[in-house]
């Protein structure tokens, strides 16, 4: 699923203050993760609050092309599960669209088959960087055809992998996941080790599926290890709701006068939570109350109102736990008193777009001063008053659009976004929810 209509422009207008309860749709990499695992188990996988974004659909057309046929019943969709081992010759390219997390599992799951692959994607993720997958995967028996390192590219599968033991050289959860993907396929045990911890929903739902895996700390890093030739069993899987999308309604509330809004059933695993604790201390009223859990993974309801906040230094420790998160941080941090310091930013220049070119210049077309030095942003606070009236290059990256059809909800002019087409690969439910709280766009 690829765009290639017309861009879409939209426009802020100045909310009057935001309010209400509302529930965000289903995180995306549980989302994926569901449908990819299900395909992998014997028998079936239900899955209820899957995430209907486009990235998560192609990943659903994925696996049933792969001959693991995932449906929509109603609220619920259906995985007939094949085995690990299981999937079967696709009979043409399959397409990725916008999603590197679709496309970067798939190749630890097409690695240990004998198969032969070709992927695509839309422009965006044709420009990413697939070699620090392909690298630890080739190791372990995967043949890349003509050796390329961006999509397309067709990849040559095996049954009969090697495990291996790999060191991640990036934090990177869709690298860990990959290989531990592949690693199901291989005899033996294989293990990753990671020296910064990156989000655990590879480890926790494959346990859930009756993988044999485990997590051990040795000499300050993390190593997991999951048992080859391996057998799982179809669930039933609870997607709770996603963090990375309801931090734009709450930073939303944080920056619009006399607003109070809450998200319900959100996962805060603390692998995914960096943004809220840097929101907290920067002075956000935030409460989690409703602590709960779901299918393994703790939730709880997010509580924001209007707050006056200050900037702050965020340690570059803390960048795996909210590196889709950093946009709308940025434009949180235009109406703070005081400077923003992110650091360890480097990862955030390979994801749907250089975001940290992305988000700097989106914020100078706004009247914001920011500052890149190196792998660190520095945004200078306006102190409550953002003067807006700028136009934001998307560069095909939904997480651009949202955050500054955030920030444009309370500066002083409107802030125009070029193209809001890849909302939907992540949050279609986007405008619809904002405007629902209050908001509205023009
Ligand atoms: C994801 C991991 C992160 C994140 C992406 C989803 C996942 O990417 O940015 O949106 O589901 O594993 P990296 O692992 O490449 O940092």
């Amino acid at each position: 699923m690829s765009h290639a209509a017309a861009p879409s422009p939209l426009s802020t207008v100045r909310a009057a203050s935001l309010k209400g309860r509302v529930r965000v749709p289903g995180d995306k990499s549980i989302s994926h993760r569901a449908l990819m695992f299900g395909a992998l188990s014997l028998g079936t996988t239900r899955i209820t609050g899957l995430l209907e974004g486009e990235d998560v659909i192609n990943t659903a057309r994925a696996v049933t092309a792969l001959g693991a046929p995932a449906k929509q019943e109603g609220d619920t969709w259906v995985v007939m599960g094949r085995g690990v081992g299981g999937l079967a010759q696709p009979d043409a390219p399959i397409d990725f669209g916008n999603s590197g997390t679709g496309t970067r599992l798939m190749m630890g799951v097409i690695a240990g088959h004998p198969i032969t692959v070709t992927m695509t994607g839309d422009k965006s993720l044709s420009m990413r960087p697939m070699r620090r997958v392909l690298g630890p995967l080739k190791k372990m028996g995967l043949e890349v055809v003509e050796d390329r390192e961006t999509l397309p590219l067709t990849l040559r599968g095996s049954d009969t992998l090697v495990p291996i033991i790999y060191e991640l050289p990036v934090p990177s959860a869709q690298v860990k996941s990959a290989i531990l993907l592949a690693g199901l396929h291989a005899p033996g045990e294989t293990t990753v080790i990671e020296t910064e911890p990156t989000r655990d929903h590879t480890e926790r739902m494959l346990r859930f599926f009756g993988a044999d895996i485990r997590t051990e700390m040795k000499d300050g890093k993390t190593h997991i290890t999951v048992k080859g030739e391996a057998e799982l069993k179809g669930r039933d899987v609870i997607v709770p709701g996603d963090p990375s999308s309801a931090a734009f309604l709450i930073c939303a509330a944080l920056l619009v006068p006399g607003s109070d809004v809450t998200v319900e059933g959100v996962l805060v695993n603390e692998t995914r939570t960096g943004l809220y604790t840097t929101l907290q201390e920067m002075g956000a009223d935030i409460t989690f109350t409703n602590p709960r859990e779901e299918g393994g993974e703790p939730i709880a309801d997010i509580r924001a109102r209007y707050s006056t906040l200050k900037g702050v230094s965020v340690p570059a420790e803390r960048a795996p736990s909210m590196i889709d998160e950093y946009p709308v941080l940025a434009a949180v941090a235009a109406f703070a008193h005081g400077d923003t310091i992110m650091h360890g930013l480097s990862e955030l220049k390979v994801k749907e777009s250089d975001r940290l070119a992305a988000t700097a210049a989106g914020l100078e077309a706004n009247g914001v001063n920011a500052t890149v030095d190196g792998e660190t942003l520095i945004v200078h606070g306006m102190g409550g008053k953002v003067p807006g009236g700028g136009v934001v290059a998307t560069h095909l990256d939904h997480r651009i659009a949202m955050a500054f059809l955030t920030m444009g909800l309370s500066s002083e002019t409107p802030v125009t976004v070029d193209d809001t087409a890849m909302i939907a690969t992540s949050f279609p439910e986007f405008i619809g929810l904002m405007e629902k709280l209050g908001a509205s766009y023009r």
